[in-house]
Protein backbone atom coordinates (compact mmCIF):
# COMPACT_ATOMS: atom_id res chain seq x y z
CA UNK A 1 0.00 0.00 0.00
CA UNK A 2 1.24 3.43 -0.98
CA UNK A 3 2.27 6.16 1.66
CA UNK A 4 -0.37 9.13 0.20
CA UNK A 5 0.55 10.98 2.95
CA UNK A 6 4.44 11.90 1.67
CA UNK A 7 3.30 14.77 -0.03
CA UNK A 8 1.71 16.31 2.76
CA UNK A 9 -1.42 17.76 3.49
CA UNK A 10 -3.39 21.20 2.19
CA UNK A 11 -6.03 22.92 4.02
CA UNK A 12 -9.34 22.85 2.56
CA UNK A 13 -12.26 24.75 4.36
CA UNK A 14 -11.88 23.48 7.86
CA UNK A 15 -9.87 20.28 7.49
CA UNK A 16 -6.77 19.16 6.00
CA UNK A 17 -6.72 16.64 3.20
CA UNK A 18 -3.87 14.74 1.42
CA UNK A 19 -2.49 15.71 -1.72
CA UNK A 20 -4.24 12.83 -3.25
CA UNK A 21 -7.62 12.36 -3.56
CA UNK A 22 -10.17 10.76 -5.55
CA UNK A 23 -12.91 12.01 -7.93
CA UNK A 24 -15.89 9.75 -8.61
CA UNK A 25 -16.98 10.83 -11.47
CA UNK A 26 -15.78 7.98 -13.50
CA UNK A 27 -18.56 5.68 -11.20
CA UNK A 28 -21.66 6.57 -12.71
CA UNK A 29 -22.59 4.82 -16.33
CA UNK A 30 -21.22 5.28 -19.71
CA UNK A 31 -20.97 9.53 -20.41
CA UNK A 32 -21.33 10.08 -16.73
CA UNK A 33 -25.08 9.13 -16.98
CA UNK A 34 -27.34 6.18 -15.56
CA UNK A 35 -25.91 3.70 -13.24
CA UNK A 36 -22.49 1.71 -13.24
CA UNK A 37 -22.31 -1.34 -15.56
CA UNK A 38 -21.06 -2.89 -12.08
CA UNK A 39 -22.07 -1.30 -9.30
CA UNK A 40 -20.36 -3.70 -7.00
CA UNK A 41 -16.74 -2.83 -8.68
CA UNK A 42 -18.03 0.84 -8.21
CA UNK A 43 -18.54 0.47 -4.60
CA UNK A 44 -14.80 -1.64 -4.26
CA UNK A 45 -13.00 1.37 -5.71
CA UNK A 46 -14.64 3.70 -3.13
CA UNK A 47 -13.36 1.29 0.23
CA UNK A 48 -10.53 0.30 -1.25
CA UNK A 49 -9.65 4.32 -1.97
CA UNK A 50 -10.62 5.32 1.51
CA UNK A 51 -8.95 2.29 3.38
CA UNK A 52 -5.88 2.83 0.85
CA UNK A 53 -6.03 6.60 2.84
CA UNK A 54 -7.20 8.84 0.58
CA UNK A 55 -9.70 11.26 2.68
CA UNK A 56 -11.15 13.91 -0.25
CA UNK A 57 -13.29 12.57 -2.74
CA UNK A 58 -14.90 15.09 -5.31
CA UNK A 59 -18.37 13.90 -6.24
CA UNK A 60 -21.52 15.89 -7.89
CA UNK A 61 -25.41 15.26 -7.52
CA UNK A 62 -25.65 15.83 -11.12
CA UNK A 63 -23.39 12.71 -11.99
CA UNK A 64 -25.82 9.96 -13.07
CA UNK A 65 -27.66 12.30 -12.07
CA UNK A 66 -27.67 11.41 -8.11
CA UNK A 67 -25.83 7.57 -8.93
CA UNK A 68 -22.63 8.67 -7.82
CA UNK A 69 -24.00 10.20 -4.69
CA UNK A 70 -25.89 7.44 -4.08
CA UNK A 71 -22.94 4.76 -4.55
CA UNK A 72 -20.74 7.03 -2.12
CA UNK A 73 -22.95 6.77 0.72
CA UNK A 74 -23.93 2.95 0.26
CA UNK A 75 -20.15 2.80 0.15
CA UNK A 76 -18.83 4.90 2.79
CA UNK A 77 -22.04 5.79 5.03
CA UNK A 78 -21.69 6.67 7.91
CA UNK A 79 -18.49 8.75 7.03
CA UNK A 80 -15.08 7.99 8.38
CA UNK A 81 -14.70 11.31 10.44
CA UNK A 82 -11.39 12.55 8.54
CA UNK A 83 -12.79 12.37 5.06
CA UNK A 84 -13.84 15.29 3.38
CA UNK A 85 -16.43 14.87 0.69
CA UNK A 86 -17.07 17.80 -2.00
CA UNK A 87 -19.41 18.37 -4.23
CA UNK A 88 -20.74 20.97 -7.13
CA UNK A 89 -23.98 22.75 -8.02
CA UNK A 90 -24.21 24.55 -10.99
CA UNK A 91 -25.63 22.34 -13.56
CA UNK A 92 -28.46 19.70 -14.65
CA UNK A 93 -28.90 17.17 -16.63
CA UNK A 94 -31.20 16.67 -19.65
CA UNK A 95 -32.88 13.86 -19.94
CA UNK A 96 -30.68 13.46 -23.04
CA UNK A 97 -27.59 13.04 -20.70
CA UNK A 98 -26.77 16.77 -21.73
CA UNK A 99 -25.28 19.04 -19.29
CA UNK A 100 -27.47 22.38 -18.78
CA UNK A 101 -26.94 25.62 -16.74
CA UNK A 102 -28.94 25.75 -13.47
CA UNK A 103 -27.75 28.84 -11.71
CA UNK A 104 -31.60 30.08 -10.71
CA UNK A 105 -32.39 30.13 -6.66
CA UNK A 106 -34.54 27.35 -7.18
CA UNK A 107 -32.06 25.15 -8.57
CA UNK A 108 -29.31 25.98 -6.22
CA UNK A 109 -31.37 25.30 -3.33
CA UNK A 110 -32.78 22.15 -4.88
CA UNK A 111 -29.19 20.81 -5.99
CA UNK A 112 -27.68 21.71 -2.03
CA UNK A 113 -30.66 19.57 -0.98
CA UNK A 114 -30.11 16.62 -3.47
CA UNK A 115 -26.82 16.76 -2.41
CA UNK A 116 -27.45 16.53 1.46
CA UNK A 117 -30.02 13.53 1.06
CA UNK A 118 -28.04 11.48 -1.50
CA UNK A 119 -24.82 11.45 0.35
CA UNK A 120 -26.68 11.26 4.09
CA UNK A 121 -25.39 14.34 5.62
CA UNK A 122 -26.76 17.21 7.44
CA UNK A 123 -24.20 20.07 6.20
CA UNK A 124 -22.11 19.84 3.39
CA UNK A 125 -18.39 20.51 4.07
CA UNK A 126 -17.69 22.09 0.76
CA UNK A 127 -19.51 22.87 -2.49
CA UNK A 128 -18.22 23.88 -5.53
CA UNK A 129 -20.18 26.47 -7.25
CA UNK A 130 -19.46 25.17 -11.50
CA UNK A 131 -20.11 28.12 -14.16
CA UNK A 132 -21.52 27.35 -17.01
CA UNK A 133 -20.99 30.32 -19.18
CA UNK A 134 -19.31 27.71 -21.67
CA UNK A 135 -19.37 24.28 -20.45
CA UNK A 136 -16.06 23.04 -21.17
CA UNK A 137 -14.15 26.36 -20.57
CA UNK A 138 -13.82 28.96 -18.27
CA UNK A 139 -15.90 32.07 -20.16
CA UNK A 140 -16.75 35.10 -18.28
CA UNK A 141 -19.95 36.16 -17.05
CA UNK A 142 -21.21 37.57 -13.73
CA UNK A 143 -21.77 34.72 -10.89
CA UNK A 144 -22.26 37.21 -8.38
CA UNK A 145 -26.72 36.20 -8.21
CA UNK A 146 -25.86 32.18 -7.92
CA UNK A 147 -23.09 32.93 -5.54
CA UNK A 148 -24.99 34.78 -3.34
CA UNK A 149 -27.88 32.20 -3.28
CA UNK A 150 -25.07 29.55 -1.95
CA UNK A 151 -24.06 31.86 0.20
CA UNK A 152 -27.28 32.45 1.65
CA UNK A 153 -27.19 28.24 1.60
CA UNK A 154 -24.25 28.95 3.82
CA UNK A 155 -25.02 31.40 6.16
CA UNK A 156 -28.04 28.87 7.10
CA UNK A 157 -26.14 26.35 7.46
CA UNK A 158 -26.43 23.82 4.82
CA UNK A 159 -22.83 24.83 3.54
CA UNK A 160 -19.96 25.03 5.51
CA UNK A 161 -17.25 25.85 2.57
CA UNK A 162 -17.55 27.77 -0.65
CA UNK A 163 -15.41 26.96 -3.69
CA UNK A 164 -15.48 27.84 -7.42
CA UNK A 165 -15.15 25.64 -11.07
CA UNK A 166 -15.14 26.09 -14.83
CA UNK A 167 -14.15 30.16 -13.82
CA UNK A 168 -11.87 33.11 -14.58
CA UNK A 169 -9.77 34.79 -12.74
CA UNK A 170 -11.89 37.76 -12.54
CA UNK A 171 -14.74 35.70 -11.44
CA UNK A 172 -12.67 34.38 -8.66
CA UNK A 173 -11.56 37.90 -7.34
CA UNK A 174 -15.71 38.88 -7.71
CA UNK A 175 -16.54 35.37 -5.96
CA UNK A 176 -13.94 36.91 -3.12
CA UNK A 177 -15.91 39.86 -3.05
CA UNK A 178 -19.01 37.61 -2.09
CA UNK A 179 -17.69 35.14 0.30
CA UNK A 180 -14.95 32.75 1.14
CA UNK A 181 -13.19 30.94 -1.41
CA UNK A 182 -11.98 27.91 -0.33
CA UNK A 183 -10.91 26.24 -3.81
CA UNK A 184 -10.57 26.59 -7.28
CA UNK A 185 -11.53 23.51 -9.44
CA UNK A 186 -10.53 23.69 -13.12
CA UNK A 187 -9.47 21.86 -16.08
CA UNK A 188 -5.23 21.36 -15.87
CA UNK A 189 -2.72 18.75 -16.55
CA UNK A 190 0.69 18.43 -18.34
CA UNK A 191 -0.89 19.23 -21.40
CA UNK A 192 -3.36 21.72 -20.34
CA UNK A 193 -1.73 24.59 -18.54
CA UNK A 194 -3.63 28.12 -19.32
CA UNK A 195 -4.11 28.19 -15.26
CA UNK A 196 0.04 28.28 -14.76
CA UNK A 197 -0.12 32.27 -13.21
CA UNK A 198 -3.57 31.26 -11.29
CA UNK A 199 -2.09 28.21 -10.02
CA UNK A 200 0.72 30.78 -8.44
CA UNK A 201 -1.67 33.22 -6.92
CA UNK A 202 -4.08 30.68 -5.30
CA UNK A 203 -1.17 29.66 -4.06
CA UNK A 204 0.26 32.73 -2.52
CA UNK A 205 -3.55 33.29 -1.50
CA UNK A 206 -3.64 30.15 0.63
CA UNK A 207 -6.08 29.01 -1.84
CA UNK A 208 -6.53 25.04 -3.35
CA UNK A 209 -6.31 24.53 -6.88
CA UNK A 210 -7.71 21.46 -7.84
CA UNK A 211 -7.40 20.50 -11.26
CA UNK A 212 -10.30 18.45 -12.91
CA UNK A 213 -8.88 16.07 -16.03
CA UNK A 214 -5.63 15.71 -14.22
CA UNK A 215 -5.09 12.42 -16.38
CA UNK A 216 -6.91 14.22 -19.75
CA UNK A 217 -9.79 13.45 -18.93
CA UNK A 218 -12.07 10.84 -21.13
CA UNK A 219 -9.04 11.03 -23.36
CA UNK A 220 -6.03 9.98 -21.16
CA UNK A 221 -2.79 11.82 -21.70
CA UNK A 222 -0.63 10.43 -24.70
CA UNK A 223 2.84 11.71 -25.51
CA UNK A 224 6.05 10.51 -26.26
CA UNK A 225 8.12 12.37 -23.79
CA UNK A 226 5.76 11.35 -21.29
CA UNK A 227 6.28 7.68 -22.43
CA UNK A 228 10.05 8.15 -22.67
CA UNK A 229 10.12 9.37 -18.91
CA UNK A 230 7.53 6.86 -17.14
CA UNK A 231 10.09 4.22 -19.16
CA UNK A 232 13.12 5.46 -17.24
CA UNK A 233 11.76 5.79 -14.24
CA UNK A 234 9.82 2.32 -14.45
CA UNK A 235 6.84 3.60 -14.10
CA UNK A 236 3.17 4.44 -16.28
CA UNK A 237 2.98 7.86 -18.13
CA UNK A 238 -0.31 8.69 -15.83
CA UNK A 239 1.32 7.56 -12.56
CA UNK A 240 3.84 10.69 -14.10
CA UNK A 241 1.65 12.73 -15.19
CA UNK A 242 0.04 12.73 -11.46
CA UNK A 243 4.04 13.08 -9.76
CA UNK A 244 4.10 15.87 -12.40
CA UNK A 245 1.61 17.26 -10.74
CA UNK A 246 2.28 16.69 -7.43
CA UNK A 247 5.53 18.42 -7.93
CA UNK A 248 3.75 21.37 -9.87
CA UNK A 249 2.62 23.68 -6.69
CA UNK A 250 1.85 23.12 -2.92
CA UNK A 251 -1.71 24.14 -3.18
CA UNK A 252 -2.38 21.57 -6.13
CA UNK A 253 -4.71 18.81 -4.65
CA UNK A 254 -5.54 15.65 -6.87
CA UNK A 255 -8.57 13.82 -7.70
CA UNK A 256 -7.87 11.32 -10.35
CA UNK A 257 -11.20 9.28 -11.27
CA UNK A 258 -11.01 5.92 -12.14
CA UNK A 259 -13.59 2.83 -12.06
CA UNK A 260 -10.69 0.57 -11.76
CA UNK A 261 -9.35 -0.98 -8.65
CA UNK A 262 -5.86 -1.71 -10.43
CA UNK A 263 -5.88 1.95 -11.79
CA UNK A 264 -6.89 3.24 -8.44
CA UNK A 265 -3.98 1.39 -7.18
CA UNK A 266 -1.52 2.51 -10.38
CA UNK A 267 -2.33 6.06 -9.47
CA UNK A 268 -2.21 5.94 -5.62
CA UNK A 269 1.42 5.15 -6.43
CA UNK A 270 1.91 7.50 -7.90
CA UNK A 271 3.07 9.19 -4.62
CA UNK A 272 6.09 7.12 -4.77
CA UNK A 273 7.76 9.11 -7.78
CA UNK A 274 9.95 11.64 -7.17
CA UNK A 275 11.14 13.64 -10.32
CA UNK A 276 14.26 15.77 -10.31
CA UNK A 277 14.74 19.26 -11.45
CA UNK A 278 15.82 17.84 -15.16
CA UNK A 279 12.84 15.51 -15.55
CA UNK A 280 10.56 18.28 -14.61
CA UNK A 281 11.95 20.08 -17.52
CA UNK A 282 11.43 17.60 -19.65
CA UNK A 283 8.21 17.55 -18.34
CA UNK A 284 7.45 21.73 -18.73
CA UNK A 285 7.95 21.42 -22.51
CA UNK A 286 5.25 18.99 -23.01
CA UNK A 287 3.34 21.87 -23.57
CA UNK A 288 5.50 24.04 -24.39
N1 LIG B 1 -15.52 20.66 -12.18
C1 LIG B 1 -15.69 20.06 -13.32
O1 LIG B 1 -16.24 20.64 -14.26
C2 LIG B 1 -15.22 18.67 -13.52
C3 LIG B 1 -15.18 18.13 -14.81
C4 LIG B 1 -14.69 16.84 -14.96
C5 LIG B 1 -14.28 16.12 -13.86
N2 LIG B 1 -14.35 16.66 -12.61
C6 LIG B 1 -13.87 15.92 -11.43
O2 LIG B 1 -12.52 15.58 -11.65
C7 LIG B 1 -12.31 14.19 -11.45
C8 LIG B 1 -11.21 13.70 -12.36
O3 LIG B 1 -11.58 13.83 -13.70
P1 LIG B 1 -11.96 12.59 -14.63
O4 LIG B 1 -12.21 11.39 -13.79
O5 LIG B 1 -13.01 13.01 -15.54
O6 LIG B 1 -10.66 12.46 -15.52
P2 LIG B 1 -9.16 11.94 -15.23
O7 LIG B 1 -8.95 11.69 -13.78
O8 LIG B 1 -8.26 12.87 -15.94
O9 LIG B 1 -9.13 10.60 -16.06
C9 LIG B 1 -10.07 9.59 -15.91
C10 LIG B 1 -9.93 8.66 -17.10
O10 LIG B 1 -8.65 8.04 -17.06
C11 LIG B 1 -8.81 6.64 -16.95
N3 LIG B 1 -7.78 6.20 -15.98
C12 LIG B 1 -7.70 6.52 -14.67
N4 LIG B 1 -6.60 5.96 -14.12
C13 LIG B 1 -5.98 5.29 -15.10
C14 LIG B 1 -4.81 4.50 -15.15
N5 LIG B 1 -4.06 4.34 -14.07
N6 LIG B 1 -4.46 3.93 -16.33
C15 LIG B 1 -5.23 4.10 -17.44
N7 LIG B 1 -6.34 4.84 -17.45
C16 LIG B 1 -6.73 5.43 -16.29
C17 LIG B 1 -10.19 6.39 -16.46
O11 LIG B 1 -10.69 5.17 -16.96
P3 LIG B 1 -10.93 3.89 -15.98
O12 LIG B 1 -12.21 4.14 -15.27
O13 LIG B 1 -10.98 2.76 -16.93
O14 LIG B 1 -9.75 3.82 -15.05
C18 LIG B 1 -10.94 7.55 -17.10
O15 LIG B 1 -11.28 7.27 -18.42
C19 LIG B 1 -13.69 13.60 -11.75
O16 LIG B 1 -13.81 12.30 -11.21
C20 LIG B 1 -14.61 14.62 -11.16
O17 LIG B 1 -14.76 14.39 -9.77
C21 LIG B 1 -14.80 17.93 -12.44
Amino acid sequence: MSNIEQFGTVRLGQRSVKRLGYGAMQLAGPGVFGPPKDRGAALAVLREAVASGVNHIDTSDFYGPHVTNQIIREALHPYPGDLLIVTKVGARRGTDASWNPAFSREELTQAVHDNLRNLGVEVLEVVNLRAMFDTHHPAEGSIEAPLSVLAELQRKGLVRHIGLSNVTPAQIAQGRRICDIVCVQNLYNLAHRDDDALIDDLARQGIAYVPFFPLGGFTPLQSSTLSDVAARLGATPLQVALAWLLHRAPNVLLIPGTSSLAHLRENLAAVQLSLSPQVLAELDRIAA
